[in-house]
């Protein structure tokens, strides 16, 4: 049964934050946030950030300007824990240069006790380490740390606790992700999620509606609802409410006028569901259903729990309510052994389904989940081949499905400037393809405005607001 952190403890919490407070008042303290990893892990950094401005941090853009460094890991792959120790390592010459600079790395990648032994014994530079489970916590790590010079190495496994209330600082986007579920029971065995993570424990139907009813208040029109198996939420609680459930319930809030959800797992995804997706005008028509492999024995032994076949029909049902469903997936290559054959069956999904995109990963090795154990025969060499095979089918796939966008009139919320080019602003199709327009007069971020697409490539659409 999903627990919840006590009164008591958030007491607790609200002290040391306003001990640290009165620490770093007047002192004009900055903290930096970077996030690494999933959709999550941004949710979670919101809710530092919210902690942190509580404290009475600003925020910095860079590491110079910065008095507090937080690194939110991901310990997904083995390129993303290199990265963050690559990024920490070179912090060391920041830390000898102003010492009163505090690092903090937090996230998936120091909830593995091997990781945060690493960093204890290799970083002397880092002075804070917390988990996934005690992010609720950072008041009083924070304190120990900035008051009582301690180092402070966290990595509780508090199985199964759901902790509410945490201040959340937002970016003012009209955007929000919300977190209706953590964890995941599922333990396919390439992936290290569920033991970084937890158990799969639900967030109360009320504290969802609170919490995107104050978004909507606060100018937020699109939700994101987020679960590592979002589809299996509400199995832990006694509500008598599953997603499809829950997805009715936000539907009706007013003022709310899009709602996406992710990840989907293919078992979990209900015929209840698909109907609840079908009938609900705000929940728009995308899905992002990772098949991971196509070859059944492959799946198998990834414990996924279907099969090819299961599958595209699943694809099948869905496209038969929501026919202009936008899919998109995830994939790996180079799963132990994974032969010529199985990798044919994976491009065969691909052509079968035509998938808008397609997130695709090679095989990494995880420390201490079973496919880790496997006699690995394939080469390294082999697995970037099909890589780039997949990637060369799924391109043409992409390309062909946006050309045939051409011409078509699309709903957008505008989402701001273009990252690469002040002139161009880019906004969401109801099927969360991203469309490139021109900068025009009097629209702005927030926005909803209809465009037709005039120009197509593999990865984006250009169109002319109408
Ligand atoms: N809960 C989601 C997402 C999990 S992580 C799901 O079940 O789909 C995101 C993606 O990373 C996974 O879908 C998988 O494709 C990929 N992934 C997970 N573990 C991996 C590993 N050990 N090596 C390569 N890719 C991996
Ligand atoms: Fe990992 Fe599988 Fe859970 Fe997704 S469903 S987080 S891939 S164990
Ligand atoms: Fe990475 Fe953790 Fe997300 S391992 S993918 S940040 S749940």
């Amino acid at each position: 049964m999903t627990k919840h952190v006590m009164a008591k403890e958030q007491a607790e919490m609200a002290e040391f934050s306003a001990k640290v407070r009165l620490e770093i008042a007047d002192k004009n303290r900055k903290a930096l946030v970077v996030t690494y990893g999933c959709q999550q892990n941004e949710n979670d950094s919101e809710r530092i950030r919210g902690m942190l401005s509580a404290m009475g941090y600003g925020f910095a853009d860079s590491v110079s300007d910065a008095d507090l460094i937080i690194y939110n890991t991901c310990a997904v792959r083995e390129g993303a824990e290199q990265r963050v120790l690559g990024n920490v390592g070179a912090l060391v010459h920041e830390k000898r240069r102003r010492p009163h600079l505090i690092i903090g790395l937090c996230g998936c990648m120091m909830q593995q006790p091997h990781m945060a032994e690493t960093i204890r014994k290799k970083y002397k530079h880092v002075s804070l380490v917390f988990g996934t489970h005690v992010l609720h916590r950072l008041p009083q790590f924070l304190h120990e740390t900035l008051m009582e010079q301690k180092r402070v190495i966290d990595i509780t496994d508090s199985e199964g606790v759901i902790a509410e209330d945490i201040p959340t600082y937002r970016s003012g986007d009209p955007k929000a992700w919300v977190s209706v579920m953590y964890g995941c029971n599922n333990f396919c065995t390439y992936c290290i999620v569920p033991y970084v993570r937890g158990r799969e424990r639900s967030r109360s139907l009320d504290k969802i509606l609170d919490e995107i009813k104050d978004l909507v208040s606060r100018g937020v029109t699109e939700v994101t609802l987020l679960g590592q198996n979002v589809n299996a939420y509400g199995k832990d609680l006694d509500q008598g409410l599953d997603f499809a459930g829950l997805l009715r319930k936000v539907n009706n809030i007013e003022g709310l006028r899009r709602i996406r959800f992710m990840t989907s797992h293919p078992k979990d995804m209900s015929e209840a569901l698909i109907c609840a997706m079908a009938e609900c005008d705000k929940v728009m028509p995308q899905l992002h259903l990772p098949f991971q492999a196509g070859s059944d024995s492959i799946l198998s032994a990834m414990n996924r729990r279907y099969t090819q076949a299961q599958y595209l029909d699943l694809v099948s049902r869905v496209r038969a309510k929501i026919p202009d469903v936008t899919l998109s997936t995830d994939v790996i290559v180079g799963f132990p052994n994974e032969t010529e054959a199985d990798f044919e069956e994976t491009l065969r999904v691909l052509e079968a389904v035509r998938f808008d995109s397609v997130f695709s990963f090679i095989y990494s090795k995880r420390t201490g989940t079973p496919a880790a154990a496997i006699d690995d025969k394939v080469t390294d060499e082999e697995k970037h081949a099909r890589f780039d095979r997949l990637l060369t089918v799924q391109n043409r796939i992409s390309r062909e499905i946006n050309d045939a966008c051409l011409g078509k009139e699309f709903e957008l919320l505008v989402e701001g400037e273009s990252k690469t080019d002040s002139e161009t602003m880019t906004g969401r199709t109801p099927g969360g393809k991203v469309v490139n327009f021109p900068k025009t007069e009097g629209i702005k971020t927030g926005d909803y405005v209809t465009a037709q697409i005039d120009k197509t490539n593999t990865w984006s659409l250009f169109g002319t607001v109408k």
